[in-house]
């Protein structure tokens, strides 16, 4: 074989696997209604083949025949997709600024509605909760907290934690200014840290896709962290869009750290608040 001719193949094969991947996320997308066709590729190439070894299939047309006629390898195949690391107060920074910028301007409002999109297992909700909670503003709160996900939101709306998670999450609680014994909010048991129902009285937990479901309310702050890092830029651009329409004039938009919205088309309706944390308010 010549040098020249030898890279085809490799080629060829990245080429039918990526055809397959769009097939097998076509069919996901009609059979389940959940579309992860924009979602960014090499991470869930590697998702995919991690749930088809899983599954002992060794094609991803033999995946995609698994997803279609067993719905709880779809669930798991969800589960696999949707990513549901978190942490409360991770990044302590975004939660001092949330303080110091971002309460400033929701005490203006006699009653504040904030969607958390993308809260996973309820560590963000909570974090939230307690902040609105230490500086007088949760009573005249409502949080929607929103994920794909319908497991971790079970796990959000029960409020139990790892207890062995506490100690990283009593020094983020304090890095993000927090002021009181971190312990005052969950009581110990064998099952983990159960946090205080009062953070989530107001809190209602929904199932929504940001792919694919539509605006709900008008809101006076949406917080999404990390969560568009999985997209590709027209998916991002998208929920942009959503954000824009579901945010009241003035409203806030808290992203994460590797989230921006510089590069969409909504660059222009925003004004920065705070660069680093990525703390954006809607002026147009
Ligand atoms: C990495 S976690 C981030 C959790 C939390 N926001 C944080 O920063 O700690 C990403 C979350 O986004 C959710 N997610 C992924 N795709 C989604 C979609 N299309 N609509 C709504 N939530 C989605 C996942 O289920 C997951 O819980």
């Amino acid at each position: 074989m010549s040098e020249a001719s030898e890279p085809a193949p490799e080629r060829g094969a990245a080429a039918r696997e990526e055809v397959e991947v769009d097939v097998l996320l076509e069919a996901v997308y009609r059979c389940y209604g959940f579309d992860f066709r924009q979602y960014a590729r090499p991470s869930l190439r590697r998702r995919l083949w991690r749930r088809a070894n899983l599954e002992g299939v060794t094609t991803l047309s033999g995946l995609q025949e698994r997803l279609l006629h067993d719905s709880s390898c779809m669930e798991s195949l969800l589960l696999d997709l949707s990513i549901n690391v978190t942490a409360m107060f991770r990044d302590p920074s975004f939660y001092r600024a949330l303080r110091t910028t971002v309460v400033p301007l929701l005490r203006t409002y006699p009653f504040i509605r904030i969607w958390n999109a993308g809260c996973s297992t309820g560590e963000e909700t909570h974090s939230l909760a307690i902040v609105l909670a230490e500086e007088g503003l949760l009573e005249r709160t409502r949080i929607y907290a929103t994920d794909i996900n319908e497991p971790v939101l079970l796990r959000a709306k029960e409020g139990v934690f790892p207890l062995e998670q506490m100690k990283a999450y009593t020094e983020n609680y304090l890095a993000a200014g927090g002021t009181r014994a971190f312990s005052e909010y969950y009581t110990a048991g064998y099952e983990g840290a159960r946090f205080d129902r009062s953070l989530t009285d107001g809190v209602v937990f929904s199932r929504h896709n940001l792919v694919s479901d539509g605006s709900f309310n008008e809101f006076h702050a949406i917080i999404c962290r990390n969560v568009m890092i999985y997209f590709d830029t027209v998916l991002q651009d998208r929920v942009h869009d959503l954000f824009h329409e579901s945010l009241v004039r003035f409203g806030v938009l808290g992203l994460g750290q590797k989230e921006s919205i510089t590069f969409t088309s909504h660059v222009q309706d925003y004004k920065v608040l705070d660069p680093l944390d990525r703390i954006f308010r809607k002026v147009q």
